[in-house]
């Protein structure tokens, strides 16, 4: 099995998942951002690393079909989206459907969209975290594979949270790849299956 990683920027959920020696090959990182840090971290452990500037092409739908195109010569069985922020049009989402998971810094369905971390803090909740989901046509709304809580603490700032939400990023998202490679976690009938641990 194999999986593509789209990232945007620091790239350090990726960089989990290249660490995680999961049961697959990652086949390329592909950036929309040119200047992503993440990318020299994927040339420097050898693994393909692509580009798809969004800010070359006249619209989205344009860049999209690039997109799929650039994923789909890698012919990957999983695409994992990793901090990649541009909202991904409706055919696109459908071409990966059931093969595309994402990583989001909330406990959704709470805080969708940006600037989860503020927004957390400035309703007051106490327990915040992260989700991994796989991705359907409804921003942040696909079928939840896997949470991580983290308590919200006294004198948090955003970036504090932030970080401490990162640190549980980084164990969830690989963990939610690796059950899909070893063939175990499936989308049937817009709901999540996990199989048992055969072991
Ligand atoms: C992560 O918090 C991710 O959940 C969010 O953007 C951040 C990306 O960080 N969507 P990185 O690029 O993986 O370091």
């Amino acid at each position: 099995k194999s999986y593509v990683v789209l990232i945007s920027g620091r790239g350090s959920n990726m960089r989990s998942l290249l660490e995680a020696d999961l049961p697959g090959r990652c086949a390329a990182v592909i950036s929309n951002r040119p200047d992503a840090a993440g990318l020299d971290y994927a040339r420097e452990r050898g693994v393909p690393a692509a580009v798809v500037d969004h800010k070359a092409f006249a619209g989205r739908e344009a860049f999209d079909v690039a997109l799929a195109a650039a994923i789909d010569a890698y012919r990957p069985d999983l695409v994992l989206l990793a901090g990649f922020m541009r909202v991904l049009g409706d055919p696109f989402v459908e071409r990966f459907a059931g093969r595309m998971l994402n990583i989001h810094p909330s406990l959704l369905p709470a805080f969708p969209g940006l600037n989860t971390h503020a927004s957390a803090l400035q309703l007051g909740v106490r327990i915040h975290g992260c989700t991994v989901h796989f991705v359907t046509p409804s921003l942040d709304a696909g079928p939840i594979v896997i949470q991580a809580a983290v308590a919200v603490l006294p004198g948090d700032d955003p970036a504090r949270l932030a970080g401490r939400v990162l640190e549980q990023e980084h164990l969830i998202y690989p963990q939610a790849a690796r059950w899909f490679l070893e063939g175990r976690l499936r989308l049937a009938g817009g709901r999540v299956e996990l199989d048992d641990d055969p072991a």
